[in-house]
């Protein structure tokens, strides 16, 4: 295990995806437990990508962020060599599974060939600069790559065979297989993580947890797949930034750590928590109680049924577990979304409406 005790290594880290949901969350919490650390975000700013999601920290010293697709072999050759890069946390991804549905092609470029090419890249560059050890390459990637759990079928484990069923959750697990490919071929020091659902600041509207909070805002229909029935375990995205900042400083090379949040929920408990926080915490809401708002429409194409994280392995070998429960997150959450309009006001653009029409009509 590598530990950094008496002295912590400085280190240079590209983060990919820093623009995004969780990578802009890694990227303060890096800013503010390791100042003096050099951060350099790559970020291609799609539509998920938002430079608001940074803006306060890009005068800060040793930061740099450069917008850039992670295809982009050259300009990644060139940023690994100019930066002297040791540490890559890479989050990059096209990462809604609706979306998936609705056209697969970028998520084969981005989280195939995309994740290809930074490995590729790094792994030249760590040759040439002597195969340094304590280099790393973080892939981040999800529980999805394991597919559908039943009812009473034991969580995921770092051993369970994977079986992705969604164009995304099958993209990303290409990608864990040549990260994983990379290490065993090469020796490249390149570590995976498995996490579960994500929720928290910065969230783009898409995703369940914002889009709900937002609906209600506006008083519109809370759109429930299918029986709501699905389970999925929730994770803080600032226990997940905890939990890699684990893993890059104690993670063994070859590696892989699911991280999970131990607060396993069936959708439709989660939306009516949620529906129930918001009539206590949002002033002046268009309709009380928001329960009023739910509405169960057509299921997701192969709607995986549940996931359940088992983060045995994290917890023992390298001492993480998650801090909050989901109603501490949820209210965190929603006071966010409620302090912070002039930043979702304007994602529910014109691109994003199209595409809830694509959705949700
Ligand atoms: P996100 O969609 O919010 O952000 C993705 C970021 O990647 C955006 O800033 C986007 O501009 C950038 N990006 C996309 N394509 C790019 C490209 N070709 N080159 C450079 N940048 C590009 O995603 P997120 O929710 O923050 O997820 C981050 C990572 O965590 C992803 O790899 C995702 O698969 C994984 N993950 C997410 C969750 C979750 O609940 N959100 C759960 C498990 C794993
Ligand atoms: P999502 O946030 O898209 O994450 P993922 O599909 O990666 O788990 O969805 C979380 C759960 O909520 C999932 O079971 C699908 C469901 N869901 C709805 O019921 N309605 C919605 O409008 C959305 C976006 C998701």
């Amino acid at each position: 295990m590598r530990q950094e005790i008496e002295q912590r290594k400085q280190r240079r880290i590209l983060i990919t995806g820093g623009a995004g949901f969780i990578g802009s969350n890694f990227v303060r919490h890096w800013c503010e437990k390791y100042p003096s650390d050099s951060i350099i975000v790559l970020d291609a700013l799609t539509y998920a990508g938002n430079l608001n999601n940074i803006a306060d920290l890009q005068d800060r010293d040793n930061f740099r962020f450069v917008k850039g697709d992670i295809c982009d072999r050259p300009l990644i050759d060139r940023l690994l060599r100019e930066e002297n890069i040791d540490t890559i946390a890479h989050f990059a991804a096209e990462s809604h599974v609706d979306r998936s549905i609705l056209g697969p092609d970028a998520f084969i470029k981005t989280n195939i060939v995309g994740s290809f090419t930074l490995l590729d890249s790094f792994r030249h560059y760590w040759i040439e600069q002597g195969k340094i050890h304590d280099y790393l390459f973080l892939h981040v990637s999800t529980d999805e790559v394991y597919g559908s759990l039943g009812q009473e079928d034991p969580a995921f484990r770092e051993t369970t065979a994977y079986a992705p069923n969604s164009p995304y959750s099958a993209s990303k697990a290409s990608s864990d297989h040549l990260a994983r490919a990379y290490y065993h071929t090469y020796g490249m020091p390149t570590i995976i993580t498995n996490c579960s659902n994500n929720y928290g600041p910065y969230h783009f509207p898409e995703k369940l947890i914002p889009l709900m909070c937002i609906n209600i805002l506006l008083g519109k229909p809370l759109p429930v797949y299918g029986d709501g029935q699905n389970i999925r375990d929730w994770l803080y995205v600032g226990d997940h930034c905890h939990a890699l900042d684990t893993v890059i400083h104690q993670g063994k090379p070859g590696e892989t750590y699911n991280i999970g949040g131990n607060n396993e929920v069936k959708n439709i408990d989660l939306v009516t928590q949620l529906c129930d926080l918001m009539d206590e915490l949002a002033p002046n809401l268009p309709v009380k109680p928001a329960r009023d708002l739910i509405a169960f429409v057509k299921d997701r194409p192969g709607h995986d049924r549940r996931y359940a994280i088992d983060a045995t392995k994290i917890k023992t070998e390298l001492g993480w577990t998650p801090q909050e429960n989901v109603e501490a997150g949820l209210r965190k959450t929603i006071a966010w979304y409620l302090n912070n309009r002039d930043w979702w006001q304007p994602l529910l653009s014109k691109e994003y409406q199209d595409y809830y029409q694509q959705v949700y009509s």
